[in-house]
């Protein structure tokens, strides 16, 4: 099973974005961790970053074709983007959304998510061990969809 890894605007900076809300783990480290996971629940992933939200909604149209769950951190496009809620339930692949920081406790911006009424859950505010907790709770979801 192939699962498309998705991470939104400038999530390639992590490491030294704003660590002290984000981590000092880098991009290629959540992703390293990612790929040991994989192996270990026996899935396979296809990365993608962009700060593009056009890139993106092309990207989960053509991962459509092969994915069989999406895990994304959609960034800050989870605050504005109708657009990627629409990509997400046209293609109606299983996904889980994830952030670093848990944006229900930060500012009042943050606090709605067009991607989570999508989702099949969300995860937030673990660091990068969200990315990995995510990706377990969607397998786990796609092997056995009702738990
Ligand atoms: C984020 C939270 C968002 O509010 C923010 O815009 C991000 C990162 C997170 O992973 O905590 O870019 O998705």
């Amino acid at each position: 099973m192939k699962i498309a890894v998705v991470h939104g605007p400038n999530l390639r900076l992590l490491g030294r974005r704003e660590p002290n809300v984000y981590g000092s783990a880098t991009l290629e480290e959540v992703n390293r961790e990612l790929k040991a996971l994989a192996l270990e629940l026996g899935v396979e992933l296809d990365f993608f970053q962009s700060n593009h939200e056009g890139e993106i909604l092309d990207y989960l149209e053509s991962a459509s074709n092969w994915a069989g769950g999406i895990l994304i951190n959609p960034a800050g496009l989870t605050h504005t983007s109708v657009s990627l809620r629409d990509a997400l339930a046209g293609i109606g692949v299983p996904t889980v959304e994830v952030h670093l920081s848990n944006p229900v406790a930060r500012e009042e911006y943050r606090h709605l998510s067009f991607v989570a009424p999508v989702a099949v859950g969300t995860v937030a505010g673990f660091g990068k061990n969200s990315y990995l907790f995510g990706l377990r709770g969607l397998v786990g979801h796609l092997k056995t969809p009702i738990g």
